[in-house]
């Protein structure tokens, strides 16, 4: 690893679940135009559901998510009724159903609802949702949460994924980042789940943790493939102490450097890929048959807000404090604080506080951006002909890729624009020589790798 490389795995920068990224919205998108934005979503458009549960057990010291511990049921039970409300409100803006290709569950711990209000809240989307043949329905879970009465209303409620938080078996990691999970539960959950029919399962791992090593890493990507999931992802950690505060709990002197976390990146990929895992994007994993899978080997891989997915929506309709949608026009932001979330839903309204309106320009880097993410090669000219936009518009884009390609990270054929394969992990780079937002030298972000 050169010293310009490491310089490189360094360099804050976005994960591009989006474009523009979320610190480019803008407080000038609120309610109203959240509305106007619902009403006119053309009613064959193909709809996406996406609820935010922001409440977890404990925090687990390195969480990067928008959640917060709860000792008590009451804040959930709580949080579930106005989630109602503010289903019933997008229900009515919407002014007709739409139908739905895609339902996330996400958090924080979803797992934390009642089963009884799972069940009801599920019922009540479907009320307004026509569910589209081979929709999937997915959940995240801490498998530390999970009861046989959650499975079983998860299976009754039609749930086919599930997602569970395992990050790392070594019981001295586990208590370093305070999330104790022995491999007998995991294996529990894995069974229960399996029994009640949700066999797709995702396992989120993680690396670059204080006293992780590579070797480490491994034993961790090889117990998990034991237990053969769907999907694995595995994701380096972000060290973002200025942001989340709770991660200063996490001592900065145990953490891996640079070079010793490309090295775990790459001994787990090696270890998947010896299991019989395909490589999905920059952090998944998925066997050949799964639909991420086949989706990464024949172009139609999607990016969103939960990463790589498989859903082809036209529209992403969010519920829950933060969440975020986006419709043709642009994206939307739900207040993350609860109070002000709640407080707007009570008054009758959106509790949209900002967004992002998009304009062609916007669009076509996105796709540039997402394809990069997704394929590691694109045409950006052909994308900017695509959108009836000049190829001019891309010279300060080619301009920043010049030493990028010098180094060895991105290569430049004609006009496509390529990641040769040993330098993946790197692709962030590449994707931001395309964000016309992006302040370059921003510490904004975590690091590229
Ligand atoms: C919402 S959690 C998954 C569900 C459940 N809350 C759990 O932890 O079991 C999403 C995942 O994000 C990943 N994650 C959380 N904080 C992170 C961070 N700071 N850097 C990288 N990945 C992180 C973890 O792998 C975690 O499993
Ligand atoms: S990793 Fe999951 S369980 Fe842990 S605090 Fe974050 S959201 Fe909650």
């Amino acid at each position: 690893m050169t010293p310009q490389l490491i310089h490189y795995a360094t360099r804050n920068l976005p994960r591009y679940t989006s474009y523009p990224t979320a610190p480019h919205f803008t407080d000038d998108i609120g309610d109203e135009t959240y509305s106007d934005w619902l009403a006119a979503l053309p009613a064959e458009a193909r709809t996406s559901v996406y609820l935010h549960v922001p409440f977890c057990q404990a925090m687990c010291h390195y969480c990067g998510c928008h959640t917060k511990a709860v000792r008590r049921p009451e804040p959930v039970a709580e949080y579930a009724r106005t989630l109602r409300e503010e289903i019933l409100l997008a229900a009515t803006r919407l002014g007709g159903r739409r139908t739905m290709v895609h339902m996330h569950w996400g958090g924080g711990t979803p797992s934390l609802l009642d089963p009884a209000d799972f069940q009801s809240l599920a019922g009540l989307v479907y009320e307004h949702f026509d569910v589209a043949p081979g929709a999937e329905h997915a959940i995240e879970l801490d498998p530390r949460t999970v009861t046989k009465a959650l499975v079983a209303s998860l299976a009754k409620a039609g749930v086919n994924r599930a997602s569970l938080g395992v990050q790392d078996f070594n019981p001295k990691v586990q208590e370093a980042i305070g999330r104790i999970q022995s491999y007998r539960l995991v294996v529990n959950v894995v069974e229960e789940l399996t029994r009640a029919g949700i066999a797709a399962i995702n396992m989120d791992l993680m690396y670059g943790l204080p006293h992780q090593t590579a070797k480490e890493v491994e034993r961790t990507a090889d117990l998990t493939a034991a237990l053969a999931p769907a999907r694995i992802a595995l994701f380096g950690y972000a060290h973002v102490p200025w942001m989340k505060s709770h991660q200063r709990l996490i001592d900065a002197a145990a953490l891996p450097g640079a070079v010793e976390r490309i090295d775990q990146a790459e001994a787990a990929s090696a270890r998947l890929a010896a299991h019989g895992y395909v490589p999905v994007g920059i952090d998944h994993f998925a066997r050949p048959d799964d639909p991420l899978a086949i989706a990464a080997g024949n172009g139609t891989l999607r990016r969103n807000f939960q990463g790589y997915t498989t859903d082809p929506a036209d529209a992403l309709i969010g519920f829950g404090a933060s969440s975020i949608g986006k419709l043709p026009q642009g994206y939307v932001q739900n207040a993350p604080d609860f109070g002000g979330w709640r407080r707007a839903i009570e008054a009758g309204k959106s509790p949209i506080v900002r967004g992002k309106r998009i304009d062609r320009e916007d669009i076509a880097r996105a796709e540039i951006i997402e394809r990069l993410m997704c394929d590691f090669a694109v045409d950006p000219e052909a994308v900017f002909t695509r959108h009836g936009l000049p190829a001019e518009k891309l010279t300060e884009a080619y301009e920043a890729l010049k030493p990028l390609i010098s180094d060895g990270i991105a290569v430049q054929d004609g006009a496509g624009v390529s990641v040769p394969d040993d330098r993946r992990i790197f692709v962030r780079l590449v994707a931001s020589a395309f964000d016309a937002y992006l302040e370059r030298g921003a510490a904004r972000h975590s690091v590229a790798v």
